[in-house]
């Protein structure tokens, strides 16, 4: 089992990477003790996945439930959550119950934002099953459920006392959702580590084809990119803001199509190539940047260019969707931008030059 730490004041925890159930014998002494767990999953997961974690737990905790939330990014809203509340209240849960988050990021997200604000907070542990969940989601602390306005715009920061990655559990996941996760991985090497992008150059089938060893290196280089980020700075003040690049893009993609309809992993691949393009636009990288980017995102199969949103002012629709995104300010719509290889930047664009790119990027 490899570890990757993530130091917050009064808050780091573990990110642990297995392949297999070794890492269960190190459970003991890093649990949160309590008389309760309770896993949430969705019905798809928790029907591979919770009667064994249910199993181990029990060596654990006295009682130990399970609600099994319905499955998809459409479902990660109030009703769901409250779901959640429903039947931590009607079983008693207590202040000190834990919370076991088995899933992907939408279970993910959910539970968290249930652990932070359930009695005012208990403790949670996160257990993501997919690829995007394990190198980004589960780590860092952001929760949140998504409004028909805009997406994850009600949540908390709110970190894990634990991340357990069993990198097995990626091995039943649909090749579609291996490529969305993979979009979260690609992010990294652009914002920050040329290194990482350069072994994805070469690596990129192996990861989409489960091998282990590659998705141990994905996943452990992610999470330590994500952990050196969140560190510095943990409630998105500046630096972490750059974790999002194409999610702008990505997120009125998402919320334009309808929840559900196009993947995050897909919207954010499209929305890293209409960054890059802006970023081309406004003199910060060469157009060979851009076009190495756009041959990775192809090869890990990821949509390349956006889709049509309003077949009248497609623009437009785009903009009036940014506008609502958590890193617009009373100055314009922010934008992660990358300004060299392995570096970005934050920068507030003319709509002009907005409306350019996204002409020029959707299909
Ligand atoms: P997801 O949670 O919807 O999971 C994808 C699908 O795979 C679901 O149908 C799920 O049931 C299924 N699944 C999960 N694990 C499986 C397994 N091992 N085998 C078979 N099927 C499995 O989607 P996701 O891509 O994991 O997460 C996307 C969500 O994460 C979005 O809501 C996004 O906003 C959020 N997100 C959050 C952060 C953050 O920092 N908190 C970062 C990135 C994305
Ligand atoms: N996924 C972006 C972040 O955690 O900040």
């Amino acid at each position: 089992m490899e570890k990757v730490f993530i130091q917050l004041e009064g808050r780091s925890y573990e990110i642990w990477i297995a392949s297999d159930s070794s890492y269960q014998s190190a459970l003991s002494g890093v649990l949160p003790s309590a008389t309760s767990a309770v896993v949430v999953s969705n019905t798809t997961v928790a029907g591979l996945y919770a009667a064994a974690l249910q199993e181990l737990l029990k060596s654990h905790y006295p009682n130990v439930d399970l609600i099994a939330l319905p499955d998809g990014e459409e479902f990660k809203n109030w009703e769901t959550l409250n779901i959640i509340f429903d039947s931590l209240l009607k079983n008693s849960c207590d202040r000190k119950t834990v919370l076991f988050a088995l899933g992907g990021g939408v279970v993910g997200d959910i539970t968290g934002f249930a652990a932070a604000t359930y009695m005012r907070g208990v403790p949670f542990v996160q257990v993501p099953t997919t690829l995007l969940a394990q190198v980004d989601s589960s780590v860092g602390g952001k929760t949140a459920i998504n409004h028909p306005l805009g997406k994850n715009m009600i949540g908390a920061f709110y970190q894990p006392k634990l991340v357990i990655c069993n990198l097995s559990t990626l091995l039943t996941l649909p090749i579609r959702e291996l490529r969305s996760g993979v979009a979260e991985v690609l992010k990294y090497g652009p914002i920050a580590d040329m290194d990482f992008m350069v072994w994805l150059e070469s690596n990129v089938e192996k990861v989409l084809a489960g091998d282990m060893d590659a998705l141990a290196h994905c996943v452990r280089r992610s999470c330590e990119i994500k952990a050196g980020v969140v560190a510095q700075d943990e409630c998105e003040s500046g630096l972490r803001a750059i974790l999002n690049f194409g999610h702008t893009f990505g997120h009125a993609i998402e919320a334009g199509m309808g929840y559900g309809v196009w993947l995050h992993g897909e919207g954010v691949a499209a929305g890293m190539v209409m960054a890059a393009t802006l970023s081309h636009r406004l003199g910060l990288i060469d157009e060979s940047f851009v076009q190495r980017l756009v041959a990775l995102i192809q090869r890990a199969g990821l949509p390349t260019r956006g889709p049509i949103l309003d077949a009248g002012d497609n623009a437009g629709r785009y903009l009036e969707l940014m506008r609502i995104d958590k890193k617009a300010e009373a100055g314009g719509i922010r934008f992660v931008l990358i300004d060299g290889p392995g570096s970005a930047v934050l920068r507030t664009v003319p709509d002009s030059l907005i409306r350019e790119v996204i002409d020029a990027c959707c299909v």
